[in-house]
């Protein structure tokens, strides 16, 4: 029987945050360390999203073999021989872009304008963003229904984009599927998702300087974010200065100590302790500054650790897992466009 498909990708730009790294990498890593066996697990490099905002164009094969040396070193490495782990880059494959467009066909302008992701990213410059930014969640919906993945682990302000892709794969199973036989198989619902990934809720790691507001690369403030690639010592200052409250005790409570509870999150995330623990043993202290040292100590250890082993990849292994996963993935993907366009009566 064919193998379900659980599959992730990061957009590759240059200063991923640690909300990237416990939003995707990790959870991807989890997964795959539990159920390697029964999944197919996909970790791919969304390439052709980046430039859907203008970046450094020079950089982006270097950002690329960082991420894919990130999956290493977020616990892929030493599944990175096994048939059912594959990592490819969406521009080597062209049925991502090929199925993009046709589903372009099927969405509507009404549905894809109000993706927050787009209004948030333009900004209200609706006029001078490009199209691609635009479109990116249909691309993102292809990425997706090409490979009918069941599971997509991603941090909570992509659930909008897999409710999407979802929609788009039913809107397309209606009209050209036949019985049993659907043309897509379906990403589940993102409250099905959330409980895969053994969470109870989305995961959405804080801003240090606005915990009001989710950690993101294209913070302008270096202080707000902590970057993979920051110096560890530097990164555990920006915790001591991370934004809190006035409220005077430790408590998790997103909604009225986001700082406070960001911290408590981060804290539980890379020390391996549940946060029920963790908000068990600080629930009701008043030292915000010991909460803040205990969160730099674990922070900076874990940037030392994973540094390490990122720095101990080289660029050529990177290459040949690359070529590797393209070439078992090119002829699946070629099949699958294949299917498609013999449904819509391009074939
Ligand atoms: P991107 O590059 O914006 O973010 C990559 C992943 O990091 C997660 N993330 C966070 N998680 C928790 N807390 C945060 N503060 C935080 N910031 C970012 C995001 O939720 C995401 O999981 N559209 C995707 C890339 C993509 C993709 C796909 C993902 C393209 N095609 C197909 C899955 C499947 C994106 O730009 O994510």
């Amino acid at each position: 029987m064919k193998k379900d498909t659980i599959l992730t990708g990061v957009r590759v730009s240059d200063g991923l945050t640690l909300g990237n790294f416990l939003g995707a990498y990790v959870p991807m890593a989890n997964l795959a360390r539990k159920y390697v066996k029964t999944y197919r697990f996909n970790a791919f490099i969304p390439d052709l999203h980046s430039i859907t905002t203008p970046v450094d164009y020079g950089g982006l094969q270097k950002n690329a073999m960082n991420s894919i040396k990130y999956y290493l070193a977020a616990g892929f490495d030493d599944l990175r021989d096994n048939e059912n782990v594959s990592f490819y880059r969406q521009s080597r494959l062209s049925a991502h872009s090929e199925l993009a467009w046709i589903l372009d066909c099927f969405a509507t302008m009404g549905e894809i304008s109000r993706m927050t992701q787009y209004k948030e990213k333009s900004d209200g410059r609706q006029e001078s963003v490009s199209v691609g930014l635009f479109n990116y969640p249909v691309l993102m919906a292809a990425d997706i229904l090409l490979y009918d993945a069941k599971y997509v682990p991603v941090g909570e302000d992509q659930f909008q984009h897999i409710e999407l892709a979802r929609d788009l794969g039913m809107r397309m199973n209606k009209k050209f599927g036949s019985g049993d036989d659907e043309l897509f198989g379906l990403p589940e619902k993102t409250s099905e998702q959330v409980k895969f990934m053994d969470l109870t809720q989305g995961l959405r790691i804080r801003s240090l300087t606005e915990p009001e507001k989710k950690m993101s690369k294209s913070h302008e403030s270096a202080n707000s974010k902590i970057l993979l690639d920051d110096d560890p010592a530097a990164a555990a200052k920006k915790i001591m200065s991370a934004t809190t409250d006035n409220v005077g005790v430790i408590q998790f409570d997103m909604f009225n100590q986001p700082g406070v509870s960001n911290l408590l999150q981060i804290l539980s995330l890379l020390s391996g302790v549940s946060l029920s623990e963790v908000v068990g043993e600080w629930s009701g202290k008043t030292s915000y500054g010991e909460l803040k040292r205990a969160t730099a100590t674990v922070v900076e250890a874990f940037l030392m650790d994973f540094q390490a082993r990122v720095a101990a990849i080289s660029d050529d292994e990177v290459t040949l897992l690359l070529e590797k996963g393209e070439a078992r993935m090119r002829p699946l993907t070629q099949e699958k466009i294949e299917r498609v366009q013999r449904a819509v009566g391009l074939r």
